[in-house]
């Protein structure tokens, strides 16, 4: 079943958020009530992860050690030569064109024919601050609604809201890894088909996931391609976390379905460079007027991306073998802490998938719903809250991500460590990783999946 969300109809505070956006509205509305906001904002209330947030700081103040698994950034570095990179170019001062600086256009059709293996023309490039700023940018010249699995990335939908934009919800499940199935979305074009209901649609698929460390198969991939193509849907295939897959395949549906996908990437995962705030988008000939209207956009709103960050990137797109091992490494790393974590969770009775890329896991705490009901956790943001309280792990609960407020679920970041320490290790020839390597160079993420462990063990 898909659920629907109208925008213009507040929904339940908090429902959506994104932590700086939230800070600023709620602020607004509580210190001017007066203040004449624009109507798609209501509803974008105080998040949980701010409250999260707030009480970890409020716990570290009081003296007591937090363990902060609630924020999704990289644990590494950047690597070494991109950073020389940028020192070389701190002198460049000029604007640069809207869509962005041609080598890095080039660098990037480079990077994309090297891990997808498709050509792209560079003019069909643009280069934002942030993909986070250019999936907003489609969402407010597109003409459709936003199609999205749930659990999906908490500002996809903020953003919908913002510009009014109807979404539609495909709730997923742990059995089918959080994903959606080709089957799922051509039961909804065919429902909508009988309705005669058929706005233009935009799905967002994001793999390897945030939250759920998941990543589609090729399989998969080829199928949803097949029915997208059929039905004309505009598919933006977020691959953030691309070059993070632990098997180190990038995957890409483009490669199935190139005339109806813009790729979304950017520096902020793989590269370590959250802060540098470069994303960028690569268009299909197709869809060409796409890339134009967002050009327009852009040229009336950021203008272009700082000019040394534009420099530095053609090294980090263009690759290099010390970028490859960094690569190679970060991978090994995140994986074998991410299944550790999943495994030790598991042995606990939590329900957790194994991650495939990124830094996430989504565990489930239905296994002790009952006891927990009978202890006054009835909702993921209760447990989240309570957790933190009695233990100081912060994570974020599923609602945040888009999944029902009584659900037990959440999103652990395991990132809470010393990724150049780590990096540096693996560099130095460490050999196989074991739990030793953890003892070592992550000892905050093992005691705080323990102290997991233990709190748990109350509810059984
Ligand atoms: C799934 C997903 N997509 C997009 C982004 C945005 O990344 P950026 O704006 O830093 O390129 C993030 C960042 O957390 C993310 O997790």
């Amino acid at each position: 079943m898909v659920e629907e969300i109208i925008p213009r109809q507040p929904i339940k505070s908090g429902l959506y958020h994104d932590v700086d956006r939230d800070m600023l509205f709620t602020r607004l509305l509580e210190e001017n009530k007066d203040v004449l906001l624009n109507v798609n904002l209501s509803g974008l209330g105080k998040s949980s992860t701010l409250e999260i947030n707030e009480r970890s700081a409020e716990l570290e103040k009081m003296g007591k050690k937090v363990y902060r698994f609630g924020l999704g950034q990289s644990p590494f570095p950047v690597p070494e030569d991109v950073v020389e990179s940028l020192r070389q170019n701190a002198h460049q001062k000029d604007y640069l064109p809207v869509i962005g600086l041609e080598g890095l256009r080039d660098a990037v059709c480079g990077y994309i024919e090297r891990k997808v293996g498709v050509k792209y023309n560079p003019q069909n490039v643009l280069v934002g601050p942030g993909s986070k700023e250019l999936i907003f940018l489609v969402q407010l010249a597109f003409d459709g609604e936003l199609i999205l699995p749930a659990p999906s990335w908490v500002s996809y939908i903020p953003q919908a809201k913002i510009v009014g934009r109807k979404i539609r919800l495909f709730p997923t499940s742990e059995e089918t890894g959080w994903k959606i199935t080709a089957k799922m979305l051509a039961t909804l074009i065919e429902e909508d088909s009988i309705n005669e209901y058929s706005k233009p649609k935009l799905l967002l698929l994001n793999y390897p996931n945030n939250p759920t460390g998941a990543t589609y198969t090729e399989k998969e991939l080829k199928k949803l391609a097949k029915v997208a193509s059929k039905a004309n849907i505009l598919i933006i295939s977020d691959e953030i976390y691309g070059d993070t897959s632990y098997d180190g395949v990038y995957r890409s549906i483009s490669r199935y379905y190139p005339e109806g996908t813009i790729i979304s990437t950017g520096l902020s995962k793989w590269c370590g460079a959250g802060g540098w705030r470069l994303g960028v988008f690569i268009f299909p000939e197709k869809l060409k007027w796409l890339h134009n209207a967002l050009s327009i956009i852009a040229s009336e709103t950021y203008t272009s991306v700082s000019a040394p960050i534009q420099y530095a990137s053609i090294t980090a797109f263009n690759g290099s073998p010390s970028i490859e091992r960094y690569l190679v490494n970060s991978r090994k790393i995140l994986e074998y802490i991410g299944h550790w974590s999943a495994r030790t969770l598991r042995n606990a009775g939590i329900t957790v998938n194994d991650p495939q890329g990124g830094f996430y896991l989504f565990p489930n705490f239905e296994n002790f719903e009952d006891a927990m009901n009978e202890a006054g956790i009835e909702t993921g943001e209760e447990l989240t809250k309570r957790l933190l309280s009695d233990t100081g792990v912060a994570i974020l609960p599923g609602k945040d991500f888009s999944r029902p407020i009584t659900e037990l679920t959440a999103r652990l970041a395991y990132v809470n460590f010393d990724g150049g320490k780590a990096l540096e290790a693996l560099e130095n020839g460490y050999g196989e990783l074991d739990e030793s390597f953890l003892d070592m160079y992550a000892p905050d993420v093992k005691d705080g999946i323990l102290r997991i462990v233990d709190w748990v063990g109350q509810f059984k």
